[in-house]
């Protein structure tokens, strides 16, 4: 499967470092591109950013243009003003571009929000990215399944990830039923 993975200036950048981990070790066609922002949330939460593929306004890479768009986009995590400008067609980015690349050529675009709370702007925004058929996945892990660990609430966001993409895995297997 062909994914780009977008992180942006949200908090809880690892949440998209470890999906990266997941998307290589389970052999996906996966590349990268990384907002100005996220390299400001990754000096105060002390995140290790990846090497990223393309930058942030380079619209020569392929899935900036509907003519080879990927399989998926994933904006993990994703900031309500990243959210805001796809919600409202806004494509000055390589990001925002490829979202709105996915929505009109109804690929898959999930985006992992977070913020708390929500204003009603916001909450419209993500009305209107799922109409327009998009995926939106507050990152709102769970804790039924007991999490130890930071890595455990990051490794259940990240499965169903996974599972929104429709890639089988092994994460998070003991919070299944
Ligand atoms: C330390 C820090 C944490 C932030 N956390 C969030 C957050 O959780 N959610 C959010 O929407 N914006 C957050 N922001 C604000 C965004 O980074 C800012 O709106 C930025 O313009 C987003 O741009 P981008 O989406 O292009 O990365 C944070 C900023 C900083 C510096």
């Amino acid at each position: 499967m062909k994914v780009l993975l977008a992180i942006t200036g949200a908090s809880g950048l690892a949440y998209g470092t470890m999906l990266l981990e997941s998307l290589r070790a389970l052999k996906q066609d996966v590349s990268v591109v990384i907002s100005s922002g996220a390299k400001e949330v990754a000096k105060a939460e002390g995140t290790k950013l990846p090497k990223a593929d393309y930058g942030e306004y380079d619209f020569n890479c392929p899935y900036a243009s509907g003519s080879n768009p990927p399989d998926a986009v994933v904006v993990c995590p994703c900031s309500l003003k990243t959210l805001g400008e796809i919600a409202n067609g806004v494509g000055n980015s390589l990001i925002t571009r490829a979202a709105e690349v996915a929505l009109k050529e109804r690929k898959k675009l999930i985006l992992v929000v977070r913020d708390t709370p929500y204003s009603l702007i916001t909450i419209r925004n993500m009305e209107t990215v799922t109409l327009a058929g998009g995926v939106i996945m507050p990152a709102s892990p769970g804790f039924y399944g007991k999490p130890k660990k930071i890595d455990d609430l990051l490794e259940f966001m990240v499965a169903r990830v996974l599972d929104q993409l429709g890639i089988k895995h092994s994460l998070s297997k003991r919070w299944k039923a």
